[in-house]
């Protein structure tokens, strides 16, 4: 493709991204974060109540990959999700989840974020504004009922479907009958469109009205919040995002330059990082956010 690493890193901060290997797909990235979760929460397959999994690259149409996921961890046969949210698919599954554990329906939920782009990029000039931005990866978490106060203060989720095609995939379409042709593969409609500067535009503005709504339901001061985990969508975004709401970049946690935009898997993964690194601690108030196709986006407020 004709395209540079200047020319990317300029206008999104991106440098590396992860590719599966040939074969791989969406569930075994999302079993093997699984298991990483359930060892960081010291808790066994056996335990878990429910699973989500958001993800819009599925490793089949149907069924879902939560389920796939279930039968590699060798879980109980619990109910299994897909969430279909694309980059807020995290958020909207941890609102689902949080309601779950709330009424007492289910103790432990296993939520993963998880998605293979690069099985479906152009890797040729026609595709690069969107290749280039793309990232394979996984993350996951494990939910239960907190006892001391802390957890999950709130979730908030949005969408505009008005503007379904400024980031969307075509076909294979339940429009369309066979549901794709050599003519759709042939014009690209099989590969992810995406007008770049209004997806843009729209994100500058919805992450930082969805952030103040998380803070005002909760009646929390920005300055009180300890760290900020935006989807990385383009460091571009971030850094819009952090001068409207003027906050300095250092109190968000960004991971975009080695993992590119890994869409619902963005945010878990983040998370663990902070984790890992020590940049979440006890007590920590979070703010998560993210925006993306659908328009979707959300928030969510965290007592850690
Ligand atoms: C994609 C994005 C980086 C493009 O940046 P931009 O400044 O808007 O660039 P444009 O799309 O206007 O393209 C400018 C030029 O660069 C070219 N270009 C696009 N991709 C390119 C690439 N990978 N390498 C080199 N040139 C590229 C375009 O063809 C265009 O050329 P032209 O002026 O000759 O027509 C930017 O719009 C963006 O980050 N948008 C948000 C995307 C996003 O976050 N999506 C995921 C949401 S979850």
């Amino acid at each position: 493709m004709d395209t540079s690493d200047q020319w990317i890193r300029e206008r999104t901060g991106i440098r590396e991204r992860r590719y599966v290997k040939p074969g791989e797909g969406t569930s075994e990235l999302g079993a093997e974060a699984s298991r990483r979760a359930l060892e960081a929460a010291k808790l066994g397959p056996e335990d878990i109540d429910h699973i989500i999994l958001a993800t819009l690259s599925p490793d089949f149409t149907f069924p879902g990959s939560a389920v796939i996921v279930q039968d590699m961890l060798g879980a109980r046969n619990v109910g299994a999700l897909d969430v279909r949210n694309q980059c807020s698919g995290f958020l909207y599954g941890l609102g689902i989840a949080d309601a779950f554990i709330r009424t007492g329906q289910y103790r432990h939920i296993l939520l993963v974020g998880a998605e293979v782009h690069s099985t479906g990029l152009d890797l040729t000039t026609r595709g690069r504004d969107v290749a280039v931005l793309f990232g394979d990866g996984a993350g996951a978490v494990v939910l239960g009922p907190a006892e001391d106060g802390r957890g999950i203060r709130s979730v908030h989720t949005h969408s505009q479907g008005k503007y379904v095609k400024k980031l969307w995939l075509e076909a294979p379409s339940s429009r369309c009958h066979p549901r794709i042709t050599e003519e759709m593969i042939r014009e690209g409609r099989h590969l992810a469109e995406m007008e770049g500067r209004a997806v843009f535009k729209h994100a500058v503005v919805r992450f930082p009205q969805v952030i103040r709504e998380a803070l005002t339901a909760n009646e929390v001061d920005l300055d009180d919040v300890d760290l900020l985990i935006l989807h990385q969508a383009n460091l571009r975004i971030v850094e819009a995002v952090a001068s409207s709401l003027g906050v300095p970049l250092e109190r968000f946690f960004n991971n975009i330059e080695r993992v590119g935009n890994t869409t619902a898997a963005s945010i878990p993964i983040a998370l663990d990082e902070a984790v890992r690194e020590d940049r979440v601690r006890a007590g920590d108030r979070l703010v998560m956010a993210a925006f993306g196709s659908g328009f979707t986006w959300a928030s969510a407020l965290v007592e850690w």
